[in-house]
């Protein structure tokens, strides 16, 4: 049997479906050792493999055909753009994409200024700007911390993630406007989806069961 390949984004999201996938019966045992350096978890019985990789790679090795199924954020899909497919909505890590500043930037919003927006997301940004806002605005990429692009004064706004929105909050910063809503999907790579259709299928299959237990 060929091996399927699974690709998961690093951190609190891959814990999460990891937990979902044993549900539908599909374990890693390896991975569960929490002092491993290891990078990619085999089980031999189920023909899969695992790996760890950063969040906004997923999408590139499924794309290439590296992995054939992977697990990451709506966030990192709409920023990296890849040609891969969408098939299921995990509705983990709910949260959402948002144009966030001062109170006081709420005119230059309005008055469709020229000004600067700060975000770990540039082409989300750009997209939502030019092509739905029709502003024109310079775009600065960060990679990380955003929400202090607006207090030391690099941007008027920031486009990022809000979850709470408590990170706003204890900077005196709001939302402004809100882009789009974002969860976890899964994603396939186009030929896998057409080579091994039967066993991708069913673990998607599985786990929409899983989500609905
Ligand atoms: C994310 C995001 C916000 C924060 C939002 O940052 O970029 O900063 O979480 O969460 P909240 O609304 O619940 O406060 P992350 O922790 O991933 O780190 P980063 O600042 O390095 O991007």
């Amino acid at each position: 049997m060929k091996y399927l390949t699974i690709a998961l984004a690093k951190g609190r999201l891959a814990k999460q479906t990891l937990a979902l996938l044993e549900q539908t019966g599909i374990t890693c045992e390896e991975m569960k050792d929490k002092d491993t350096r290891k990078l990619i978890f085999v089980n031999e019985e189920l023909g899969l493999k695992f790996f760890l990789s950063k969040t906004s790679d997923v999408p590139t090795y499924v794309e290439y055909g590296a992995a054939d199924i992977g697990v990451v954020g709506s966030d990192t899909i709409l920023e990296e753009g890849r040609k891969i497919l969408e098939v299921l909505d995990l509705g983990l890590g709910k949260c959402r994409m948002c144009v966030a500043g001062p109170a006081s930037a709420r005119e230059l919003l309005k008055k469709n200024e020229i000004i600067r927006v700060a975000s770990k997301y540039p082409k989300i940004a750009k997209d939502y700007f030019y092509n739905k806002k029709h502003q024109t605005v310079e775009i600065v990429k960060l990679n990380g911390s955003v929400e202090l692009a607006p207090i030391v004064g690099l941007s008027e706004v920031i486009v990022d993630i809000v979850e709470t929105g408590s990170t706003l909050k204890e900077n005196g910063l709001e939302v402004l406007e809100e882009i789009c809503p974002l969860s976890a999907r899964v994603v396939v790579n186009e030929a896998s989806m057409k080579m091994q259709r039967e066993r991708i299928t069913k673990i998607v299959k599985d786990l929409k069961q899983a989500l609905s237990e």
